[in-house]
């Protein structure tokens, strides 16, 4: 568009901002923003629990360090972005629930929920000192584990009535960076089931090149899911073809069945 006058860009993106406004996402993203403001969720209390001196020393440390991720030494600029994470899922306005969070990281999004009186556990690889500083900082108990495709999650020794997961890293191979496919989610999604009480929900806020690819999208609405972009949300639950479970570790058959169970649903 170089070289046409302004009048006549802005002309010519004016049809693309209606377009815009008129997307379904535009209007729930807005109503969102709306339901934070009717039911707000302050931060000063939760900052009032925080060991202001130990935050302090850690974020002195952290200052220098080259790594990305020290931007999580930015509690308050996390907070708020969990305090929204919080609000969206309607979890400061539930009865005490207890909450599974994978990839936990900083334990942000858990320390608000055990402050609002939720049960918490968090799971995480754990190979980042910054985000062990504020899981123990946050006093939010987490599981070290690893999550790889294709292997169940340990005994958690209870079951939750949410299992969640944000900024979703867990599903990539490495050294590839390859991301899961529908085998790989299928695999993790039965595997959850058995982690959740009867009613239990799941919430996934998968990365962009995830969230890109529409086949999985729909891979999450054939088993429940309402997708929305990144949000991947079974609120009422997993729906789950029925098959014959194969024992774990023979992956192979247990993929056979689940698409054989598929094919059934599809077909008949
Ligand atoms: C981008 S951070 C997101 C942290 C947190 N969920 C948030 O949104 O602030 C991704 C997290 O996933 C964890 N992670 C990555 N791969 C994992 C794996 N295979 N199993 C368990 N955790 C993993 C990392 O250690 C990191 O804490």
């Amino acid at each position: 568009m170089r070289g046409l006058p302004y009048y006549l860009i802005s002309e010519m993106k004016l049809p693309h901002k209606i377009r815009k406004l008129a997307q379904p996402l535009t209007y729930r993203r807005a109503w969102r923003r709306v339901r934070r403001s009717f039911f707000p969720l302050p931060l000063a209390p939760l900052r009032a629990k925080i060991d202001q001196e130990r935050l302090r020393e850690i974020q002195q440390r952290y200052a220098g360090s080259p790594e990305g991720f020290s931007k999580y030494a930015d509690v308050d600029r996390y907070l708020r972005v969990n305090r929204e994470r919080v609000q969206d899922l309607k979890l400061h306005r539930s009865t005490p629930k207890r909450v599974l969070d994978l990839g936990c990281g900083g334990g942000f999004f858990l320390f608000i929920l055990k402050k609002l009186g939720h049960s918490v556990l968090g799971l995480d690889v754990g190979h980042i000192d910054l985000y062990t500083e504020l899981v123990e900082l946050f006093d939010v108990p987490r599981v070290l584990w690893k999550i790889c495709a294709f292997e169940p999650l340990p005994d958690l020794g209870q079951k939750f009535d949410w299992i969640t997961a944000f900024s979703v890293r867990f599903n990539l191979y490495q050294p590839s960076k390859r991301s899961w496919g529908s085998a790989e989610w299928d695999f993790l999604l039965r595997n959850l089931q058995r982690h959740l009480t009867p009613g239990g929900k799941i919430f996934f806020e998968l990365n962009p090149p995830d969230y890109h690819a529409s086949e999985l999208g729909d891979f999450f609405v054939s088993r429940g899911a309402t997708v929305e972009r990144e949000r991947i949300f079974f609120e009422k639950g997993l729906r789950l073809p029925s098959v014959s479970y194969a024992p774990f570790g023979s992956k192979e058959s247990e993929l056979t069945s689940v698409a054989e169970a598929d094919n059934h649903e599809l077909h008949g």
